[in-house]
């Protein structure tokens, strides 16, 4: 890996760190939606922090990150799925955002199931794609462990 690359790899790895809460906060949102009452600002507190802070963090890997995985590597095969999951990051959260615009603060029991739902499936994908990530291209940044970023109970 280039020196250059080396930098940028490190500042998106320190990102992707950072957004490490953010994500648990998913679960931890969508488990408040357990029970009554249903009460939906939680989640758009998350939705709002999700586009300010996930999105342009996904969007920075996609458009800095996956080229340096490409030349290290020498091919654009193992950045191709890491694309992907980074356009169903974006369409989940466009799917959550278009749910919650139809909603008041206080919903019906079923329109809650639906928004738990997404944010389930967002939170696996997440996981999954942060795995990836830290088994791909972050493991190739010298002096950076192989392997999943412990979360020190945060
Ligand atoms: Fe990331
Ligand atoms: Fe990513």
């Amino acid at each position: 890996m280039a020196a250059a690359d080396v930098r940028v790899a490190r500042r998106l790895y320190a990102q992707h760190r950072d957004v490490r809460p953010l994500v648990e906060q998913v679960r931890t949102v969508a488990d408040g939606l357990s029970g009554p009452p249903y009460d939906l600002r939680p989640v758009r507190v998350l939705l709002a922090q999700l586009e300010a802070q996930l999105l342009p963090h996904e969007r920075a890997e996609e458009a800095e990150l996956l080229p340096i995985m490409v030349r290290a590597l020498g091919g654009a095969e193992a950045a191709g799925g890491l694309s992907r999951t980074h356009a169903e990051i974006e369409h989940q959260v466009s799917r959550l955002r278009r749910s919650l615009a139809d909603l008041s603060d206080r919903p019906e029991p079923e329109d809650v199931v639906d928004v738990r739902r997404l944010l389930y499936g967002l939170y696996a994908v997440l996981r999954l794609h942060n795995a990836q990530e830290e088994e791909g291209p972050f493991s190739l940044i010298p002096d950076v462990p192989a392997g999943p970023v412990p979360t020190g109970g945060g």
